[in-house]
């Protein structure tokens, strides 16, 4: 089922995820909601918040080189953790909850995650580049962190020009 989008300044935004501690059924329809709404919205990657959800998941689906994306490449991810992270890469991004707003960004270039599966196995992965800035975009929305909050305060003043003109 398609959801809302939880849209700024809606306060739950700001909210701390709850760690998951029951893997039934309730998880797994959420993770299905939040795809088949993320996909709908051409988004490449989505926190429970953003549907209103507020337990520690998120999901990510990069576009391979065509442009294209694979549900083979969707990444479901419970109760994330970072093991190890290292670099600095500054990346364009936008947000779902933050519609017609892109800024770039710095993040690191490389981290290792640990998290769990639908199914509640503990998996790592090592993840670069586009990868990496996603999941740390999504984990900081677990933590009630926008990437506006990463902005200098030049930048954070072009967004507020923005939002207020939108919102006219
Ligand atoms: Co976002």
């Amino acid at each position: 089922m398609i959801e809302d989008i939880v849209i700024y300044p809606d306060e739950r935004l700001r909210e701390v995820s709850k760690k998951v501690v029951e893997f039934g059924s309730n998880l797994k329809e959420t993770l299905d909601n939040m795809y088949e709404t993320m996909m709908d919205k051409s988004g490449v990657g989505l926190a429970g918040v953003q549907i209103g959800k507020l337990d520690r998941i998120l999901i990510v689906n990069i576009p391979r080189d065509d442009k294209m994306q694979y549900k083979e490449d969707l990444l479901e991810v419970v109760n994330p953790k970072i093991l190890e992270y290292s670099g600095e890469i500054l990346f364009q991004e936008g947000c779902l909850s933050i519609p017609n707003f892109y800024e770039y960004v710095k993040r690191y270039s490389y981290i290792k995650l640990q998290y769990q599966d639908r199914e509640g196995r503990v998996k790592e992965i090592e993840a670069n580049d586009y990868l990496a800035v996603a999941l740390q975009h999504e984990i900081d929305h677990l933590n009630g962190v926008l990437f506006i909050d990463k902005l200098s305060i030049l930048k954070r003043k072009k967004f507020e020009k923005e939002y207020k003109r939108q919102k006219v």
